[in-house]
C-alpha cells in the first residue's frame, strides 16, 4: 500500500490503540474482557512496556492514521519462562484482510527473535478464525487448547495456543 510507514509506537499512540482494542472487546472474543479499556489502563499498559523495553510496532497510513500494532511481553511471570513470550496483532476494522496483520506479525517475530527469545506464543479464541489463518501462514504450530476457558457474550469461549520456535540465546544460562 502506497505511503504506508512503519513506527515505533510511543505514549502519543495510545488513543488510536485503545480505540483498536475497545472495538475488538466490544464487538469480539479476540480479548476477553468485558469493558472497555480506560485510558489509565492503556497508561499502565504502556509503562509496562516502556518499563522492560519492549516495542509497540505500527503500521501508519499516509494520513498518518494507526491501521494496526504489534508488541509481545511476559507469557507467565515465573523466572524459567524468560525466553518464552506471548505477542499480540490488531488491525483496525477499516484496513483487515489487506496483508498489514501478516507485515505486523513478521516483523514482531523478528523483533522477538533478535532480542533472543526462544519460543513465541498466540493465545487465540478458538472462533477467530482470522487470526488462527493468520498464524498458521507464518509458521505457528497449534500446541494446545483449553476448552470453555472463558465466558463471554452468553457462552463458554475455547481457547488455542500456537507457538513458533525461534533461534533462541546462543548460550542460555538459568537464573
Ligand atoms: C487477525 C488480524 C490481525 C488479521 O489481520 P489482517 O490484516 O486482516 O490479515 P491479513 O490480511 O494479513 O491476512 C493474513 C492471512 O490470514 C488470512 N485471513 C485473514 N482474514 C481471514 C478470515 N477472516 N478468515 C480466514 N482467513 C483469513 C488471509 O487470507 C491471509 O492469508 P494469505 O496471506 O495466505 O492470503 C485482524 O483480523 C484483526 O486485527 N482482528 C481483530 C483482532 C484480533 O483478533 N487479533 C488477534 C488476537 S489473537
Amino acid at each position: 500500500m502506497r505511503g504506508m510507514n512503519w513506527i515505533l509506537c510511543g505514549r502519543e499512540r495510545l488513543e488510536a490503540i485503545r480505540s483498536i482494542f475497545n472495538e475488538a472487546i466490544l464487538n469480539s472474543t479476540a480479548l476477553y474482557d468485558y469493558e472497555p479499556r480506560s485510558v489509565a489502563v492503556m497508561e499502565a499498559w504502556f509503562a509496562a512496556k516502556e518499563a522492560a523495553g519492549l516495542p509497540v510496532i505500527g503500521l501508519e497510513n499516509a494520513m498518518g492514521e494507526l491501521m494496526g500494532f504489534a508488541s509481545y511481553g511476559p507469557f507467565r511471570a515465573f523466572p524459567a519462562y524468560k525466553y518464552t513470550v506471548e505477542h499480540s496483532v490488531y488491525v483496525d476494522g477499516r484496513f483487515r484482510g489487506r496483508g498489514l496483520g501478516r507485515m505486523l506479525l513478521e516483523r514482531v517475530v523478528e523483533a522477538a527473535e533478535v532480542a533472543g527469545n526462544k519460543t513465541m506464543i498466540g493465545v487465540i479464541d478458538a472462533e477467530n478464525a482470522a487470526s488462527i489463518a493468520l498464524h498458521e501462514r507464518l509458521g505457528f504450530v497449534r500446541c494446545g487448547e483449553i476448552r470453555h476457558a472463558g465466558f463471554k457474550f452468553g457462552r463458554w469461549l475455547d481457547l488455542v495456543f500456537y507457538q513458533r520456535v525461534l533461534k533462541g540465546p546462543e548460550s542460555p544460562v538459568d537464573g
